[in-house]
């Protein structure tokens, strides 16, 4: 079978991996793609946005399945547009991608089938936002309904800071996506990124792991699409997991099947477990980045046969294996990033990284300029090792990271904190 993948990142590069695997694949493609991809995969000049032109390269190349990486097509309906092609897409229809694409339609779907979450309200306009904000205290969340890229959510410590952002979102910071706005309680806990296959009628957990959004050591600074990450979480237990998947995955499985629009693909969890157990955060509609990379480097299985199973309403009856050890992932990050950055920084020392034992050295935001390779975004590099602890994956990760020759990159020196931290204290 001939197999697409959408997408550019570190996510798409792990999943090109894992892919190249399969006993199932004949040709991989990926659109845009990235220098690292193009190793195991077609790179591919498509216009992603434009549906018509991927359905048409999908019937030139026989492509039996397309595996979509990043949530803004999926929002854009191009699993709906490939499938009244006849084209099977792995990630939901633009109906059950409201789960990431709206907060709104998310915690009102968590109310209806009694999925435990923050409690909250909706907001069209700033004055009602402001008196609810004033009414409740702080801490609150505040949150644009709508994609923001990450940046629409404040977490205010404080009323004043809650109500300066309800102000700034209704004066269209973030444009369309806060035409609406969330309010909800501040939820303590420790975070978790769960991940779960689903067929429109069944699910299957497809391990967890745990990300470091914030982009300075010790979690400082401001927050990132994500600088490193590690699986599996030790709280992660197996009863934990057990209860997410029957408190959360399922009901939510039921009732997008139940509303008319079946959830097909991978679904995100964002949880925090705090004292009366795990609680939505947010869902999200594709795999994460950075989780995929270290949760992909674990996966024992093939993953095309599962991902066609979701794709195809038919998920294989076992569970998906994964490897007993752990995996971790570091981001390298041009400097200034999450803020404005420089792009065409050389990059060196790739070779002599990829050669430490159990590295892999996977593309996140670089290009080919001539014979060098240079720098092409925010989060750049995914170095990723396996270990047979979390302590032991990040060693070998940052042996990998030591290696490679990049001013214009830096890095957080602490991934995996927490795991090693909680081990050291048994
Ligand atoms: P989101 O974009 O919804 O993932 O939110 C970004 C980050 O804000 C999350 O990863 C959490 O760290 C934090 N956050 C979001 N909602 C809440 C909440 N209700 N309580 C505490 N922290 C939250
Ligand atoms: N790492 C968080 C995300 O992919 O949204």
């Amino acid at each position: 079978m001939n197999v697409l993948i959408i997408g550019g990142g570190g996510r798409e590069h792990a999943l090109a991996l894992a892919l190249a695997k399969s006993p199932l694949l004949t040709r991989l493609f990926i659109a845009p793609g990235n220098p690292g991809a193009a190793a195991v995969a077609e790179v591919v000049p498509l216009a992603v946005a434009d549906h018509r032109a991927v359905v048409e390269f999908c019937r030139a190349r026989e492509i039996g399945l397309v595996v979509v990486g990043p949530e803004a097509p999926l929002v854009a309906g191009l699993a709906d547009d490939l499938m009244a092609a006849g084209v099977l897409c792995f990630g939901p229809s633009k109906a059950a991608a409201q789960l990431e694409g709206s907060k709104g339609f998310t915690k009102d779907f968590c109310r209806e089938f009694g999925i435990p979450t923050g409690d909250y309200r909706r907001f069209t306009d700033a004055a009602s936002a402001l008196c609810y904000i004033r009414a409740k205290g702080a801490p609150i969340v505040v949150k644009a309904d709508g994609l923001a890229a990450g940046k629409g959510v404040v977490v205010a410590m404080a009323v004043d800071e809650a109500e300066r952002a309800v102000e700034a979102m209704f004066a269209g910071e973030f444009g369309a996506a806060g035409a609406e706005v969330v309010i909800e309680d501040y939820l303590e806990g420790e975070e978790v990124s769960f991940f779960a296959l689903c067929d429109g009628a069944r699910a299957v957990p497809f391990a967890s792991a745990q990300d470091h959004k914030r982009v300075g050591d010790g979690d400082t600074g401001p927050n990132t699409g994500g600088m490193g990450a590690y699986s599996p979480p030790p709280l992660m237990m197996p009863a934990l997991s057990a209860r997410v998947m029957r408190e959360i995955v399922e009901p939510t499985v039921a009732g997008m099947a139940k509303r008319g629009s079946p959830f097909r693909g991978v679904l995100f969890v964002g949880l925090m477990i705090g004292a009366e157990g795990p609680k939505l955060i947010e869902f999200n509609v594709r795999f994460g980045d950075p989780e995929a990379e270290a949760i992909l480097a674990r996966l024992d299985d093939d993953l095309l046969e599962f991902l066609l199973g979701c794709a195809g309403g038919a998920l294989p009856a076992r569970p998906p294996r994964f490897s007993e050890r752990s995996a971790l992932t570091v981001i390298m990050a041009a400097r200034g990033y999450p803020g404005p950055y420089a792009k065409g920084t050389p990059i060196g020392g790739l070779d002599a990284a990829s050669r430490t034992p159990d590295v892999t050295v996977l593309h996140a935001g670089t290009r080919r300029d001539g014979d060098a390779l240079v720098a092409d975004g925010g989060r750049v590099l995914a170095v990723t090792a396996l270990g047979h602890d979390v302590a032991e994956a990040q060693a070998r990760a940052y042996a990998a990271v030591d290696c490679i020759d990049w001013p214009g990159g830096f890095c957080r020196r602490d991934i995996g904190w927490r795991a090693i931290g909680a081990h050291r204290a048994k």
